[in-house]
């Protein structure tokens, strides 16, 4: 297939960059967003201090990793400087902690798979969910922020490809597409991976910092402002990148065979990681390793009919992008499968 392709993208390709910084600033949260989430966040704090003096809360995910749009959710977690048994005794004493207090819509739900309880702020109108002990998501949240200090075109890239998913509906776990977080992931290692490399493979320099969460341990090179020219020798710009992305996934990826790694700053094989047949639920069809957890494929939400689905929309976007006459509104139009 690759070889059927022309491999040099449209010559006029340039003509797409400032369509996608367009929609790159305007997905960008204002500045009064930020404030509002700090004023909330400040809120949450007094309210959770007040039953729990020793618990402390943190953002993470979309909110706190650069790769939150204008308008998003925000994850809180709160953290208990021990282990938590039975997280849904926790969680309807904070709902009915936070209830009390004017806030919102508040509802815990201590069935789901991260159980939580969500609210809605009427001072701010901001919409959040707040769980418990889940500091592997703190950390996640930490690295991808760290590596879209390295340089601007990883936020660039993750926000089209983002806004791309949303639009085309491919970012649906519950549905069987990929979430935000593997998006992300999918970014960053298509970054490393090209030549001469934009982003490093944090986990594999000197441990700047380390911290052990539920037996992991959880290492890198966190010192990034030292890292601010690495990617300059390579000088595609975000319209080529975006192209490149899209031929990478839908031509250029090995699904048979390989698991994208972000720890390892490359492919590994399938077979090294015994994810070569479907063990329960998790059936590796396509295989995105993450970066702390490493037996965790955030590929496993992807079934025979999703696989499809997706491969269908990379191939779509690659060749909108190659040879459609107005590419950015054919790449953005709304879909649902
Ligand atoms: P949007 O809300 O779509 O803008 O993105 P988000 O970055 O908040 O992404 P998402 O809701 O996918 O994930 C929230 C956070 O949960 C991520 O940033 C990770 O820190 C953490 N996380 C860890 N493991 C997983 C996983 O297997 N699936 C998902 N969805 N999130 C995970
Ligand atoms: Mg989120």
């Amino acid at each position: 297939r690759m070889l059927k392709r022309q491999m040099a993208c449209r010559g006029d390709i340039h003509r797409l960059n400032a369509p996608f910084l367009a929609i790159y600033e305007s997905l960008i949260p204002p500045e009064e967003e930020r404030t509002k989430q700090k004023q909330l966040l400040a809120l949450l704090e007094k309210l959770v201090c007040k039953e729990w003096p020793k618990a402390q809360l943190f953002l993470y995910g979309s909110c706190a990793n650069s790769f939150g749009v204008s308008k998003s959710d925000i994850d809180v977690c709160l953290v208990f400087n021990e282990d938590i048994n039975d997280k849904s005794e926790i969680l309807l004493k904070l709902a009915d902690i936070l209830q009390s207090d004017n806030l919102q819509n508040v509802q815990a739900l201590t069935h789901a798979r991260v159980p939580i309880v969500k609210l809605k702020d009427p001072a701010t109108g901001i919409s959040c969910d707040i769980c418990i002990n889940n500091v592997l998501a703190v950390v996640n949240t930490k690295l991808l922020r760290d590596y879209a200090k390295i340089d601007v075109r990883l936020r660039q890239l993750a926000f089209i490809v983002k806004h791309w998913a949303k639009s085309r509906g491919v970012n649906e776990t519950y549905r069987g597409t990929l979430s935000s977080y593997a998006y992300v992931l999918m970014c960053i290692h298509f970054l490393q991976q090209c030549r001469p490399a934009i982003l490093p493979c944090l986990q594999g320099m000197e441990k700047t910092y380390n911290v052990m969460v539920d037996n992991i341990e959880c290492a890198y090179f966190d010192k990034v402002e030292q890292l601010s020219n690495f990617g300059s020798p390579n000088k595609e710009t975000v319209a080529q990148l975006v192209w490149g992305f899209f031929n990478y996934w839908a031509y250029g990826h090995d699904y048979a065979n390989s698991v994208i790694s972000v720890r390892t700053g490359s492919i590994i094989s399938k077979q090294e990681k015994d994810w070569t047949r479907r063990v329960g639920n998790d059936r590796h069809l396509i295989c995105i390793e993450d970066p702390f957890e490493i037996s965790h494929d955030l590929g496993r939400v992807v079934d025979k009919f999703s696989i499809r689905v997706l491969r269908e929309e990379f191939e779509r976007a690659a060749d909108v992008i190659q040879y459609d006459p107005n590419p950015c509104v054919k790449l953005f139009a709304p879909y649902v499968h």
